[in-house]
């Protein structure tokens, strides 16, 4: 070949060598703009369901083993639930996450947050629940009932001494609020709160209410208190079946990002469940968090089931 020939070839190696490397980058710009789009069409389509799906609707929710499933599938499903009229959009459930160390902050807005809450203790395994949590770095949070406390001293103090494990009030004697003249609702409300500030060294400005069950002077109580009321929006059951697999498996099949899990943790067989539970959330893509965290910042008196 002679020279000019020479640099023809070298020119169009060059412009063979630049085509390979746009093809190549391509895909990873293009995948970085769709997020912002998938993210768009789940809020719109989602808005219309605010009901549980039932879980034959969404195969790989009811499903506890399977391997952990390619970004984009693995999206489909948690994000089916979401609710949320006026949101800007919640964020998507995708591959398997690992939990972050306790202590660093968590921004739900643009992560797939749930609630693990665990009510009417601390029972007689919920130091060694704490810990179960603390080895997993899952934050959780804590509606003690304030009798029950006082009784489970070194239950309460188990939770009190991890700072990433949330207190909150229940109560002093599960009544139900709804029934319950003025006085009660104060005593079961706001003596309460002190009681369990005063046993935790914690301040307390969440409560919920025993049955979920409310009424007007249970919101203005909770208002003047500096407490937001908090119920849920996924309910296991764990007190009925007292299952671990079931407690698991219901989880999984009503979750979705900024969902709100109930339990108990005065239940053996919900202590059980809670690693399996852990796992599964992850693998679907959902890191766990406080009920604060979850939500932000709140206003005493407001009613919140979920994110
Ligand atoms: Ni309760």
């Amino acid at each position: 070949m002679n020279r000019r020939t020479d640099l023809i070839v070298i020119g169009l190696g060059i412009t063979a060598l630049i085509l390979i490397g746009c093809a190549t980058t391509a895909p990873t710009v293009n995948q970085a703009q769709t997020i912002p789009a998938v993210s768009t069409a789940t809020t719109a389509s989602s808005s219309a369901s605010e009901t549980p799906q039932p879980p034959t609707s969404t195969p790989s929710a009811t499903v506890t083993k399977t391997p952990s499933a390619a970004p984009s599938s693995a999206a489909a499903s948690p994000s089916k639930k979401a609710s949320g009229t006026t949101a800007p959009g919640k964020p998507v459930a995708r591959g398997a996450v690992t939990q972050p160390p306790l202590g660093t902050q968590v921004n739900c807005a643009v992560t797939a947050c749930v609630a693990l809450t665990f009510d009417d203790g601390p029972g007689t395994r919920t130091a060694e629940l704490v810990q179960t949590l603390a080895k997993a770095n899952v934050p959780a949070t804590f509606f003690m009932l304030s009798s029950v406390a006082a009784n489970n001293p070194s239950g309460a103090a188990a939770v009190a001494a991890n700072p990433s494990m949330e207190i909150a009030n229940h109560s002093i004697s599960h009544a139900n609020l709804a029934n319950a003249s003025a006085a009660t609702v104060n005593k079961e409300m706001v003596t309460s709160q002190k009681r369990l500030e005063k046993q935790t060294g914690r301040k307390i400005t969440l409560f919920r209410p025993p049955y979920g069950a409310m009424n007007s002077t249970v919101k203005k109580t909770a208002a003047s208190s500096g407490q937001a009321i908090i119920t849920w929006d996924v309910d296991t059951l764990d007190w009925k079946h007292r299952t671990p697999a079931k407690t698991v498996s219901i989880a999984l099949s009503e979750v979705s990002p900024g969902s709100i899990i109930l339990m108990h943790d005065i239940h053996s067989s919900t202590v059980k469940a809670v690693p399996d539970l852990i796992a599964a959330l992850n693998k679907r893509g959902y890191t766990m968090v406080t009920v604060s965290t979850l939500l932000g910042s709140v206003t005493p008196g407001k009613v919140y089931s979920h994110r």
